[in-house]
């Protein structure tokens, strides 16, 4: 380990290099990341083409392939980084939450590194990754910041309190939005994952051209729900299809977006403007929606507060966003024992 300078601090502090894995669902990766904010590999190997067959990811198939390529993933990490083995300062990796097929891959291979190389281990949980997305581009990005973290199975409102110190606002009741943006694509067969192919044909529709639900969750104002906005787009291509009426799919991409849209905007803004967040960030694959950004963008741009999103290479599932995360929870001390095991069903905020 060596000592260094890092730009913009005065002290001297330590060079942490860590070597990432993430397995938790359809992408297997890896990642070198130094300090916590800079990447200086990211690879990820998507399985998505594979999955699309079936409709969705299939738990026993997106194990076998993190099996078959996560060697091949690790060993590309480490070349692209221009760094070793030897050189890394802890191995880390998702515990969850996620699959727990395909997140033991991952939880298995991390251990056997670490174990081999005797370096230390850190468990990193899924969600605070997708959190820690933002601080690879945001230098300038540090706790307390509001947070809504949109995934495929994940919807959370948050305050970041510190590094991996988490106030839960609000959550969905039922669908996540990403969950949400899949359900309905496969209805209208776009095929999947639905989220970037809502996206993309919503660009050529018309956001209001159909009126779709905006639910509100009765006593909990920062709480969402998808699922009845799901069913009248669900109802409404299921009655175009009786009644023989054409579907113009952009239009219903873009008004159904926008509905999720206007939902995850405004409740963010609510919960902004009810806590006094100054510095408001979005995290997960749905942040990678164009409508969400240029919403939060406009509507955090309004109301005076700054705004951060990752680059949607960070937004989707990826080892340097669980790299970046590590860095802060190794800097608290915490490690994981070789009895580190996969949770699937892990909470936020939860060890
Ligand atoms: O964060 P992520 O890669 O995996 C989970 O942790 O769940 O999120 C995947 C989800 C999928 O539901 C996918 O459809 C959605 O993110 N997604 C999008 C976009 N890109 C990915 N949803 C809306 N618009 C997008 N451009
Ligand atoms: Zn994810």
């Amino acid at each position: 380990m060596t000592e260094q300078k890092i730009e913009g601090q005065g002290e001297k502090t330590e060079e942490v290099l860590i070597l990432a894995v993430e397995s938790s669902c359809d992408e297997t990766a890896a990642a070198v990341v130094q300090n916590g904010r800079q990447v200086l590999s990211n690879v990820i190997s998507s399985q998505i083409d594979l999955h699309t067959l079936f409709g969705g990811v299939v738990p026993e198939i997106a194990s076998r392939k993190h099996i078959e390529r996560i060697n091949q993933v690790i060993s590309q990490a480490l070349q692209d980084s221009g760094k070793c083995l030897e050189e890394m300062t802890a191995i880390a990796v998702t515990y969850g939450p996620g699959l727990v097929g395909a997140l033991l891959v991952g939880v298995a291979e991390a251990k056997a590194i670490a174990f081999a190389a005797k370096k230390p281990l850190i468990g990193v949980h899924h969600i605070e990754g997708h959190v820690s997305a933002n601080f690879i581009e945001h230098p300038d990005l540090e706790p307390p910041f509001l947070c809504l973290i949109v995934s495929g199975g994940h919807t959370h409102l948050v305050i970041v309190k510190d590094y991996g110190e988490f106030e839960i606002l609000g959550r969905t009741r039922d669908d996540a939005a990403g969950e949400a943006f899949d359900k309905v694509a496969r209805a209208v067969g776009l095929g999947y994952p639905g989220g970037p192919k809502i996206d993309r044909a919503a660009r050529e529709g018309n956001p209001h051209a159909m009126e779709f639900p905006r639910a509100r969750v009765g006593e909990h104002p920062y709480d969402f729900s998808f699922s009845g906005l799901k069913s009248a787009v669900l109802n409404y291509i299921n009655h175009a299809r009786m009644t023989g009426e054409e579907i113009c799919v952009p239009d219903l991409a873009a008004s159904f977006q926008n509905a999720v849209v206007e939902v995850l905007v405004s409740r963010t803004m609510e919960a902004a403007a009810a806590f006094g967040c100054r510095r408001v960030a979005i995290a997960g694959g749905v942040a990678s929606n164009t409508a969400l950004r240029e919403g939060m963008k406009e509507a955090c741009g309004k109301a005076g507060l700054a705004f951060y999103y990752p680059s949607p290479i960070f937004c989707t599932d990826n080892a340097a966003m669980i790299g970046a995360a590590a860095y802060y929870e190794y800097r608290k001390g915490n490690r994981a024992g070789w009895d580190l095991n996969a949770v699937p069903g892990l909470r936020l905020g939860e060890r």
